[in-house]
């Protein structure tokens, strides 16, 4: 009786404590928010980084909405994608909704002889923006040792090469312009790690340690640089989770938006001075009930939660 009296206060105690953390975590980003909204939100326009835009990954999922989002808000759009049918389709749809010009590159990230070609096609644009957007992963869960060795070196050239070949590109013609941001979009599985998901949360830890590296270097050169650390998002990719957050619609409309919605909300942190932004309130709601704990246990939750995911996803190409 008298441990089960202990259990409970003890454990109405442990909710107190998180609530308390959670509350000391958010404080900071409401203020920073209040104080975006009055005081710079106004003041600034992403056409002030330079006319064009460049968005690597453009023809599905976050990449076209980043497309179609920056074009909406009046930059041109270099689009590059590895199937040149769908990237002429989304350039199409750019121009003729959004009254801008656009340029399509054919890359298949996969090929490191791609890059040649794109510089030839950048060099002498006024470029502002680099989202490096394209990656890759896993769609079902299973044991690395079974992994195939070409989809990890695959994987390693999509993730992270690619970021670092496209910045190398693009930096050289911001640093003289003093202006430029280049945005990388990491995951919030670089924190949560990707157990049974292969090498892709450690590929997004590079992009987060990349991102940080950057930032100090071209920070006296007015060039920005953004750490975008999304959690989960309705697109191809995230295929695993549909079947689970179908099931539970309440817990979707928190922490599962879809790529227009999560991308509308992501660009207002491009003018935000953290390097760091997960760029949707649900999805920092969602780092913050987590990041307390040791790492151990949070690759104890991602484990057990790919595995309710891939139990729902089974279950639903069963029926
Ligand atoms: N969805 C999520 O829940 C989520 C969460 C956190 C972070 N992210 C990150 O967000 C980014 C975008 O993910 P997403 O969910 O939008 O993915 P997606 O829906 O699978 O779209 C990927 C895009 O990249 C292109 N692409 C793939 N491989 C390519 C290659 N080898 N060469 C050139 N283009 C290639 C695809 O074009 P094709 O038509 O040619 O395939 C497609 O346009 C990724 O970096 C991902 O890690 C996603």
């Amino acid at each position: 009786m008298m441990e089960l009296l202990l259990e409970t206060k003890l454990t109405k105690w442990l909710g107190v404590f998180m609530l308390f953390k959670l509350c000391l975590a958010i404080f900071p980003t409401i203020i920073r928010k209040i104080y975006f909204l009055l005081i710079t939100a106004h003041r600034v326009d992403i056409r002030n980084f330079g006319e064009w835009a460049v968005v690597t990954g453009c023809t599905d999922g976050l990449g076209k909405a980043f497309a179609n989002e920056l074009a909406k808000r009046g930059l041109n759009i270099i689009l590059i994608s590895r199937n040149e049918e769908k990237l002429k389709n989304t350039a199409d749809k750019i121009e003729e909704e959004h009254r801008v010009k656009t340029l399509c590159i054919q890359a298949d990230f996969k090929k490191r002889d791609c890059y040649s070609n794109i510089k030839k096609e950048l060099i002498g644009r006024d470029i502002g923006i680099l989202v490096n957007n394209v990656g890759m992963a896993r769609t079902t869960p299973g044991e690395y040792s079974t992994v195939d060795e070409d989809f990890i070196w695959n994987e390693i050239d999509v993730n992270c090469g690619t970021t670092c070949i496209m910045t190398r590109i693009l930096l050289p013609l911001m640093i003289p312009k003093r202006k430029g941001i280049i945005v990388n979009i990491s995951s919030i599985s670089a924190e949560m790690g990707s157990p049974s998901m292969g090498i892709y949360g450690p590929s997004k830890c590079f992009i987060n340690m990349f991102s940080s590296c950057l930032r100090k270097e071209v920070e006296c050169y007015n060039v920005k640089v953004k750490c975008m650390t999304p959690g989960f998002i309705k697109t191809n990719m995230s295929k695993l989770s549909h079947s689970f957050f179908e099931k539970f619609p309440i817990l979707a409309k928190i922490i599962f938006p879809d790529a227009k919605s999560y991308v509308k909300s992501a660009i207002e942190s491009f003018y935000e001075d953290d390097l760091m932004a997960t760029g949707y309130w649900g999805h920092t709601l969602m780092g913050l009930l987590f990041i307390w704990m040791p790492l151990k246990l949070r690759m104890h939750t991602t484990y057990l939660f790919v595995k309710i995911l891939n139990y729902y996803s089974t279950k639903q190409k069963l029926q």
